[in-house]
């Protein structure tokens, strides 16, 4: 399905039973929610979800990866076998079980997971007819509450999302403060970037009128390709302050530690891979400021 109709469906639905501006009293106790989100496959989002989950926690941040996307791979990148998923997301959003339930830790301290399995790609067919099929997991998320005793107190939640603007997706971004932009140093790099815009366009005016984005990250990038030093300018110049000063290398560690089940700033922490992904955690706890002023 494509974002326009999962946008125009979820809001005719929703404009008889779910408030679209809801007020959200708690929300300075809530963890800030990002949505790794760019429909286009194969750009980073996972091993961004991945690295930035990792870098946020060793400095500090309680962080909470959801696996938002059928194929898994933030959840075996974090090295979670298939029999540990007890509870998944799909869980989760059918109903069945609630995110607290699903959560597991991970081998990194302060890093938790909410992970995915295969059944989340039936997801859309089980839940398209419901009147709040895109807040699913808006709802899910209220009980991770900071202030009540007993449960995690997580700063940071990091969506990783499918490479679809799909509902999976559309119910990242009603739940998320911002949506975060990998965006892959290559020749195509601004194509479909456009329509990721208007979607997130139509969630603000449909489904969560405070969506921010919170910037655009440029990953793999190759110094010795020319290639990608035009894309970082043209990606500035179409974007502006929105682009992350920070650049994540094409490096191979970064691509090997998902075999391993780690992310990279456990498989090698000196790699440039690894410390592209702590300067970046560092500019978003950065911009984080700037947002809640
Ligand atoms: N900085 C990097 N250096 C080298 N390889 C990388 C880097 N970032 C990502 N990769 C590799 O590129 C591939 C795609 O990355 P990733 O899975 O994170 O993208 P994705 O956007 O989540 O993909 P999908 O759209 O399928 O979910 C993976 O094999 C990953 O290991
Ligand atoms: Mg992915």
């Amino acid at each position: 399905m494509n974002s326009a109709s999962s946008v125009e469906r979820a809001d005719t639905a929703e404009s008889s039973s779910v408030p679209v501006s809801a007020p959200q009293p708690q929300l300075a106790r809530m963890p800030r929610v990002l949505a790794v989100a760019n429909q286009k496959g194969g750009v980073g989002k996972t091993t961004t979800a991945i690295n930035l989950g990792t870098a946020l926690a060793a400095i500090g941040q309680e962080v909470l990866i959801i696996d938002l996307d059928p194929q898994g791979n933030a959840s075996t990148g974090l090295g979670i076998d298939r029999r540990s998923r007890r509870y998944s997301t799909y869980d989760v959003l059918i109903g069945e079980a609630s995110l607290l339930d699903a959560i597991i830790p991970t081998a990194v301290p302060q890093l938790r997971l909410a992970p995915s399995t295969l059944d989340l790609s039936g997801l859309e067919l089980e839940i398209g007819q419901a009147r709040d099929r895109a807040f699913r997991l808006r709802a899910a998320l209220a009980p991770l509450n900071a202030g009540e005793p007993g449960r995690p107190q997580f700063t940071y939640v990091l969506v990783d999302c499918p490479p679809s603007l799909n509902l999976l997706t559309i119910n990242a971004m009603a739940a998320a403060n911002a949506i975060l932009v990998p965006l892959q140093c290559e020749f195509f790099a601004l194509e479909g970037l456009s329509q990721l815009l208007k979607t997130v366009e139509s969630v603000r005016q449909q489904l969560n009128p405070d969506l921010a984005i919170h910037g655009i990250v440029l990953t793999m990038y190759d110094a010795r390709n020319n290639l990608s030093g035009q894309v970082v300018a043209d990606v500035r110049e179409f974007m502006g302050s929105k682009v992350y000063e920070t650049v994540i290398p094409r490096n191979v560690r970064v691509s090997e530690a998902p075999s391993y089940g780690k992310p990279v700033l456990v498989y090698d922490l000196k790699c440039s891979g690894s410390e592209a992904y702590l300067r970046l955690a560092t500019e978003v706890i950065q911009r984080e400021k700037e947002f809640c002023v």
